[in-house]
């Protein structure tokens, strides 16, 4: 079929307009670049929205801080898998970047004194993990609510072109893989869309919806992870996939680390505070990966609670109505509708929940996204950058401290469009597009539309696929888990062939558009259970029972898997960068990791 195409041209298009994308999107227009923002949802919908407890930053309004205390703390809590280079300089930006998104209209919660309000977290720590940092600004627990709309007024301020409820289907390159557009599907009108740019900014968050329960949006299907894919560019780290602790038994729906921050803790079926145990020092607020671990070890030794002894009690009872309303209302009313739990009178049901992709775009740490052949040197992709959760910069190795999210994508953002600003000449011409490889995104696109005679729906693959990232992925794997897993992950993706679309008009067509993203999980999920089979060590988020302690002679390496044909995965890796930018900071070499 022939489609007509409009044809665009910007300087730089970004696809996304979560956190980190609306940040790269003000920097790019603020530097006087003419740049196109696609996305699919209204901006002010995207998942940043759901993000609660806050942005981490060294403000040292609460007590004494250091951003290298803050470097510290997340190279132990990445597991020795980030790279330091990028880790120094994302804690060291966070300062400004809290500091200007103040000054944009961020409103964050205050001090009696008039400071940014700072929580304590998740493995953040004073004096290299001596005390507990209160270093995580929040605006109550709708840090990312408040973050997107002062965003959102920055961008439209700025004079950046939105294309709201465009769905980016896949990159335009040239013959030699250099990218110079997108293509995109207008939701509302049905067209097609060429948007030529001198550069692309994937922002399109993470793929959290591969799995079963998730506190991601149902829109988190990881589209720009999936069209780098199908450029042939590999995915970093997809094994690492983070658990949060605390998503409501049976919704999943997120119960912020703050409210740990503020006090609350965990209990099993005999009303014991296990975390005492499992981290003595640091307790509930130990990295994510290991309070999840502990909580999945109760329930699987019995002590968990609940008719099914299958979930954990979370508290916050004792805080009272005045902290729970003033720093926590967020989360009150999420438990009263999806728990029809009282927080000032009883405890939480809550189980550990798919909530981050460690893994995702592989980029250096201006954004642009690299890839190796030798596994030494990194090439570039020419004209591509990613940013946030999309990309695997690596600042989270192979997990990621609570509030290091938010401040990733503003940090991240802005470096990608001071970049940017440095590479792309406002007057100079575009590269040229392959036919080549327009007719084969439009050829994808057409033939799913005209998947009308199949047999199996898009929601039964979709629930075949997450429920098998549910079991043979899960918090714990085992070798036998995850081979069954990769086989059955093969099996899934084979059967889309056979995917029944009810309905091929272009307007509005949500089932075409979940055939879609179905189309961009599955390929994501093959990586994630593959990468998680290839390695032969525990580390982070990623705790395989055959091989239980960290390897770092063998595997203190990223992990890249290229998707050659559709059930095939070829690995290849990158060394970790064990080097900081300049004499402010020092390496911090592999220790023990214990809270
Ligand atoms: O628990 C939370 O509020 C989530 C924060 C994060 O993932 O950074």
């Amino acid at each position: 079929m022939t489609y007509n195409i409009v044809h665009h041209e910007y300087d730089v298009v970004v696809v996304g307009a979560g956190g980190a994308g609306l940040r790269a999107t003000v920097g790019l227009s603020q530097a006087g670049l003419r740049t196109a923002n696609l996305t699919k949802v209204f901006p002010t919908r995207s998942h940043t929205v759901a993000a609660q407890g806050g942005i981490s930053a060294a403000l040292a309004n609460m007590g004494e801080d250091d951003w290298r205390w803050h470097m510290y703390d997340t190279i132990k809590g990445s597991d020795w898998l980030g790279d330091q280079d990028a880790i120094q300089y994302m804690c060291r930006e966070a300062i400004p970047a809290i500091i200007e998104l103040e000054h944009w209209g961020v409103p964050f919660s205050r001090t009696p004194e008039g400071k940014i309000y700072q929580r304590p977290f998740g493995g953040m720590t004073t004096n290299y993990g001596e005390g507990t940092a209160q270093r995580t600004c929040a605006a109550a627990d709708r840090t990312g609510h408040a973050m997107l709309h002062s965003l959102y007024q920055q961008s439209l301020k700025n004079k950046a072109e939105f294309f709201i409820e465009y769905f980016a289907l896949d990159l335009l390159t040239d013959a030699d893989g250099s990218v110079h557009g997108v293509l995109a599907w207008d939701l509302a009108t049905g067209s097609l869309h060429r948007f030529r740019a001198k550069q692309v900014i994937l922002a399109t968050g993470g793929y959290g919806r591969a799995y079963f329960s998730a506190t991601s949006a149902h829109t988190c299907t990881g589209d720009g992870n999936a069209m780098a894919q199908r450029a042939g560019i590999p995915l970093q780290d997809m094994e690492f996939v983070q658990f949060h602790p605390t998503g409501i038994y049976g919704s999943g729906c997120l119960i912020t680390e703050g409210a740990r921050g503020e006090g609350g803790y965990l209990t099993n079926s005999k009303g014991e505070r296990f975390m005492e145990r499992y981290a003595p020092n640091r307790k509930d607020l130990a990295s994510r990966d290991v309070v999840s671990r502990s909580m999945t070890i109760e329930i699987r030794e019995g002590r968990g609670v609940g008719a099914e002894s299958d979930h954990i009690h979370l508290h916050l009872e004792h805080l009272g109505p005045d902290v729970l309303h003033k720093r926590l209302p967020g989360i009150s009313e999420t438990a009263k509708i999806f728990a029809n739990v009282d927080v000032t009178k009883e405890p939480i049901p809550v189980l550990p929940t798919v909530h981050y992709n460690m893994g995702g775009i592989p980029t250096n740490f201006y954004g642009e996204v690299v890839t190796s052949h030798d596994g030494q040197t990194d090439t570039i992709i020419p004209g591509l950058m990613a940013v946030g959760e999309a990309a695997c910069v690596s600042v989270h190795g192979a997990n990621r401290l609570g509030s290091n999210s938010l401040l990733d994508l503003v940090v991240f953002g802005r470096a990608a469009a001071l970049h940017a600003a440095t590479i792309v000449k406002p007057g100079a011409k575009h590269g040229k597009i392959s036919p080549a490889s327009e007719e084969q995104a439009i050829a994808r696109f057409d033939k799913l539309r005209h998947s009308n005679s199949g047999t199996r729906g898009t929601a039964e693959i979709r629930l075949e696929m997450q429920k098998t990232m549910q079991s043979h992925a899960a918090v714990f794997r085992t070798s036998t888990s995850l081979t069954e897993g990769v086989a059955k992950m093969k099996k899934t993706i084979e059967s889309f062939a056979d995917v029944k679309v009810s309905d091929s008009s272009l307007v509005w067509n949500s089932d075409l558009m979940e055939t879609l993203e179905l189309d961009n999980l599955l390929g994501q999920a093959l990586v994630t259970v593959a990468s998680a089979e290839n390695r032969h060590e525990s580390r982070g988020a990623h705790a395989h029972e055959d091989f239980p302690d960290r390897s770092d002679s063998e595997w203190t390496k990223h992990t890249l898997a290229w998707r050659p044909e559709a059930t095939s995965v070829a690995f290849g890796y990158r060394p970790v960068h064990m080097t900081v930018l300049d004499d402010e900071a020092k390496v911090i070499p592999p220790q023990k990791r214990t809270y």
